[in-house]
């Protein structure tokens, strides 16, 4: 143990609310999907079962439909908004009535992989495995009803990456008016130049009242939102998640789920060759409403390599990466770009949680220097700015909240990939 991982385990701990835990005091007091499944690869580093009992948790929240939300808002607190009123999804814990990033298949199968107490881990992965299984399901057939093997998100939310410049376009078809008032919580807890703007926060809250005004019947969003957008960041995590499933049900002789989610990986995997730009060396995104590649590399284009892309393709984003140039990597959006602003939450800073994607894809795709350039990146810079939301990819300073969950989590894979 080191003086690094001693403090991870230590913010771990800190934010863990007994059976979930919350990505950091004051910003966000719930418990976020994909920061738990994140967070519980952490977390099997000093407590296995706790780790299990993270992404039991948030399962145990799964709609009827099979949507895993994307916040379980397990106990009163008015430190964040939109809650449980605004929403009214009607669940009885309350939650969001939007997903995120589908990471819980890899997760489980890096718990089962690397478990040190078999036994439990295949009691826990094999009552876990349907209900992952039901979530993926719901994604091709909400999110993808005429079958092109891509899912898309209909809220910039659900992309886990709120503000990015990929959602620009699109986003301006989402009107700003007659939204209820509202007052948010976020710029009262972080500096309001390195958030979302208030016009962002107008159209983010209009999707939400407009999809209450459906009664949240997830079947039929989809098509009623104007906002759909194919984000290959988004599917390569979804992609890398059913083959992750894929493989763990075959070892369990779940022979339906294998086969459902083998062939989901594939469908989506040579349906992601279409969001490929030769040009910018790394995935678009596509806009679902007008049916054009969106001009906007962001991080999303080279999280796709998570999923098992081409190799061809993982050495051109390894390239595209170096050709960034930022003194910490990885930018969530190209820093040559004008509309690049270093500390706009995903509109440049880093995030480690994408980092570690991206350099376990390349890793798994040959692309082995990269990854580790990636790696070793990422621990200079906590060493050096602390555990935080995000970062400035030029100066490093850390920004939006502090001791920050899946940032701890992310350094205890780091430095278990390290040695
Ligand atoms: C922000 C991030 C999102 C994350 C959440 C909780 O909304 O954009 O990805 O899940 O915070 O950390």
């Amino acid at each position: 143990m080191n003086a690094l991982s001693d403090n991870a385990i230590e913010i771990l701990r800190e934010n863990d609310r007994g059976t979930y835990t919350v990505p950091t005091k004051g910003l966000y007091p719930f418990q976020w999907n994909w920061d738990s499944c994140l967070t519980a690869l952490g977390q099997r580093h000093f407590d296995e079962a706790r780790a299990w009992t993270e992404i039991e948790t948030l399962m145990a929240h799964q709609w009827p439909c099979g949507m895993v939300p994307h916040i379980v808002f397990h106990k009163p607190d008015d430190g964040y908004f939109p809650g449980p009123d605004v929403w009214a999804t009607g669940r009885p814990v309350p939650t969001s009535g939007i997903t995120q990033p589908a990471v819980a298949g890899f997760a489980l199968r890096r718990l089962f992989d690397l478990a040190k107490d078999r036994g439990a881990a295949e009691t826990r992965v094999r009552a876990l495995l349907p209900k992952v299984a039901a979530w993926h399901r719901w994604f091709f057939a909400t999110r993808d009803p005429a079958g092109e093997g891509l899912v898309a998100i209909i809220h910039p939310w659900e992309s886990g990456r709120d503000n990015s410049i990929d959602w620009d376009a699109a986003f301006d078809r989402v009107p700003t008016e007659g939204v209820s008032p509202y007052t948010r919580r976020d710029t009262q807890h972080a500096n309001p130049a390195h958030r979302p703007t208030k016009e962002q926060y107008d159209r983010y809250l209009w999707l939400v009242e407009h999809f209450r005004s459906l009664n949240w019947e997830t079947s039929r969003l989809h098509d009623a939102s104007p906002f759909r957008v194919v984000d290959p960041g988004f599917n390569g995590i979804l992609l890398r998640a059913c083959a992750d499933l894929a493989d763990l049900a075959e070892h369990l002789g779940a022979a339906e789920i294998a086969a459902e989610n083998r062939n989901f990986a594939k469908k989506g995997l040579a349906a992601l060759e279409s969001l490929w730009s030769e040009q910018h060396g790394q995935y678009l995104c596509k806009d679902r409403v007008t049916g054009t590649l969106v001009q906007s590399q962001s991080i999303g284009g080279l999280l796709a390599a998570f999923a098992a892309i081409p190799r061809e393709r993982a050495a051109r984003i390894a390239q595209t990466i170096d050709n960034h140039a930022t003194r910490f990597r990885v930018a969530s959006h190209l820093p040559s770009d004008p509309r690049f602003d270093a500390k706009r939450y995903w509109r440049g800073p880093v995030w480690l949680v994408v980092n570690y994607m991206v350099a376990d894809g390349l890793a798994r795709a040959g692309q082995v220097d990269a990854a580790n350039a990636i790696t070793a990146s990422s621990l200079d810079l906590i060493r050096e700015s602390g555990f935080a939301e995000y970062y400035d990819p030029q100066t490093g300073e850390p920004l939006g909240g502090g001791r920050f969950t899946w940032t701890a989590a992310m350094v205890l894979e780091f430095l278990s990939m390290e040695r």
